[in-house]
């Protein structure tokens, strides 16, 4: 369990560094009150897996063990900074959710720099970190806020009413969206990750040409993608010459108005000033431009994060570190690594 507790003075933590190695990207970053990324470094292990067709959890721990004092080093040193630890002032790491054995690697070395550096250590969640991706590059960030979290791992519609505190009011009750891509794809032979691979050859193909159903599109907040997923599987096995441009496009187009409908509906229901997309899901141009045109069409403000912001990164690390230090917490250096870590 992540011991958090609370400090009586609150001092001010202007340059996090953030570490995350949750699933296969190795990544470090220096960023400056919570919200200026100073430098970003992330190593992607996407070579090493895509044999397999998806992330191979020991071969994520062994590449990250070989990776991690490297893009922290480049991240001080991108930054400006020596690998002294001076000029920074705390160290944030992801503690789950994810794969145990790559967790572990970044939280060790996140607490052995920080007893060596003595300096703050705080442990982040990594769904908050996604939360805190779209807010590095905006400003001025409208409140209440629905967040529309599209990973590998979790679909979540999440209400915000300020920083730092959420209310989670829709999600998938099977598989993540990234994880129907992903399933989608490997089952086409168009490789891993899926979600670039189907968007990619989207590109080709008519979104109208197999009518795929889009589960409980009309039934509240919740989500679900597994019945889409097993539809374009059976749908390709009955019918192995049709193009696989045209399935690929037809399941993205209708994942993607799935996802839509869902965000316009949970801003409609809660009175959010804001629509904001995160997670490695957030990165596919269909959903960027539908969820865009949704939001204009409401009325509200809408926060697309950069593609590179979308998937896994440090600096979202680094920036929800120094909220939750900023709001006077840290962790204990006996913090463990949770895999499924609930936000
Ligand atoms: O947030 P992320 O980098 O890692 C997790 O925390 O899961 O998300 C990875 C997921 C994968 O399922 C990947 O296929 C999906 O995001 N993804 C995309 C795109 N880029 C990444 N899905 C659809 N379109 C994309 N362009
Ligand atoms: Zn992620």
């Amino acid at each position: 369990m992540t011991t958090v507790y609370r400090d009586a003075a609150k001092p001010s933590f202007p340059l996090v560094l953030g570490i995350e190695t949750s699933c296969d990207e190795t990544a470090a970053a220096v960023v400056k009150d919570g919200r200026k990324m100073i430098s970003s470094v992330v190593s992607s292990q996407i070579r090493l897996h895509e044999d397999f067709g998806g992330v191979v959890p020991e071969i994520a721990s062994r590449s990250h063990l070989e990776s991690v004092i490297y893009v922290v080093k480049k991240a001080l040193s991108d930054a400006g900074l020596t690998d002294t630890g001076e000029g920074i002032d705390a160290v944030a790491v992801t503690n789950g959710p994810g794969l145990i054995g790559a967790l572990l690697v970044g939280l060790s070395t996140a607490k052995a720099l920080a007893m060596a550096w003595n300096k703050p250590f705080i442990a982040v969640n990594h769904l908050e970190g996604h939360l805190y991706a779209a807010l590095l590059e905006n400003e001025d960030f409208a409140m209440p806020a629905v967040v529309e979290l599209v990973s590998g791992g979790h679909t979540l519609l999440i209400f915000m009413e300020t920083l730092g505190s959420y209310k989670i009011i829709g999600s998938t009750v099977d598989d993540a969206a990234g994880e129907a891509f992903d399933k989608v794809s490997r089952f086409l032979g168009l490789g891993y990750p899926g979600g670039p691979a189907i968007e990619r050859i989207a590109v080709g193909g008519d979104g109208s040409a197999v009518k795929f159903p889009q589960p409980m599109l009309n039934q509240g907040l919740n989500l679900s993608f597994s019945g889409l997923k097993t539809a374009v599987v059976n749908f390709y096995k009955q019918n192995p010459e049709f193009p696989i441009p045209d399935i690929a496009a037809s399941f993205q187009s209708c994942a993607v108005n799935v996802l839509t409908a869902k965000a316009v509906a949970a801003v409609t229901e809660t009175g959010a000033r804001s629509l904001c997309l995160a997670g490695g899901v957030a990165a596919n141009s269909l959903l960027r431009a539908e969820i865009k045109a949704a939001a204009d069409a409401i009325g509200v403000a809408c926060y697309l994060p950069s593609k590179s912001m979308c998937t896994d990164n440090a600096a979202m690390i680094a920036a929800a570190g120094y909220h939750r230090l900023q709001a006077g917490e840290k962790s204990s250096l006996d913090t463990g690594a949770v895999a499924n870590l609930r936000l």
